[in-house]
């Protein structure tokens, strides 16, 4: 069974069925109204090389996770891990695994992201996905778990990226780096696996390269 065919869940499970109380789960309220437009999240938005020394809050990170959190994923999966990378100590235990390009930009962002994932997110499914068992979807198919863990977390962390620009961060995905080195030293002790690195802060524009071009509609898309 794909994740496209989960069965239709189960509206009135029971109590027994449903071992965690199922109160509504709401984004945290936003402080601040976020300076939200088309410019901020795609038009204007650049993948930023470098950064101002303007740090990335405690408060930032625990808004972008609020607004990360409440993205769709297949039956509520949820698998996306974030480890956040501020002090230079951290810096200096990633450094090793970076290829040479991604050194200098992630030594000099104020923070840096490690989009990770849990292979056994499934785990959580009874809390998450209370209605019907989720888990033994999961728990027994090793290729669908694997797939659901990092199609979701892969999209976790996309909807990471766009919070961090609709909350007023730049950011720099990354996927030039060593995955195993990053998660020997920061995640299997987690049980996680890691992704994509982002880097995140306030990027300089007047070091941006020129903008590289998109592909046009005719090259990407389809109507039928
Ligand atoms: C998943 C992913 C991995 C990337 N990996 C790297 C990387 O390792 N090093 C790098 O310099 N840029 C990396 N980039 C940045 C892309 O080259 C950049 O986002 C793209 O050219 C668009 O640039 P723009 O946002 O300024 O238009 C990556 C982007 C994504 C989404």
């Amino acid at each position: 069974m794909s994740d496209t065919e989960t069965p239709a869940p189960v509206m009135d499970p029971g109590p027994a069925s449903a071992p965690i109380a199922a109160a509504p789960i709401a984004a945290e309220p936003e402080p601040a109204a976020a300076p939200l437009s088309l410019e901020t999240l795609f038009l204007e938005a650049r993948t930023h090389y470098a950064w101002r020394p303007d740090p990335v809050t405690d408060d930032e990170i625990h808004r972008l996770y609020a607004l990360t959190r409440m993205g769709p994923t297949s039956a509520n999966s949820s698998p996306g891990r974030f480890l956040f990378l501020r002090t230079p100590e951290a810096k200096e235990r990633l450094r090793p695994a970076l290829s040479a390009g991604n050194i200098a930009p992630t030594l000099a962002a104020p923070c840096t992201v490690i989009v990770a994932y849990d292979p056994r997110f499934f785990d959580k499914l009874p809390t998450l996905y209370p209605t019907t068992d989720a888990r033994s979807w999961f728990a027994n198919n090793d290729p669908l778990a694997t797939a659901t863990a990092f199609r979701n977390g892969t999209l976790q962390g996309a909807y990471l990226l766009m919070a961090a620009r609709a909350i007023g961060l730049d950011c720099a995905p990354m996927s030039g780096f060593d995955n195993s080195k990053v998660d020997s030293e920061f995640l299997t002790w987690r049980g996680w696996k890691s992704n994509f690195l982002l880097n995140l802060g306030h990027g300089d524009p007047t070091e941006l390269p020129p903008r590289p071009p998109r592909l046009d509609f005719d090259d990407a898309c389809a109507i039928l």
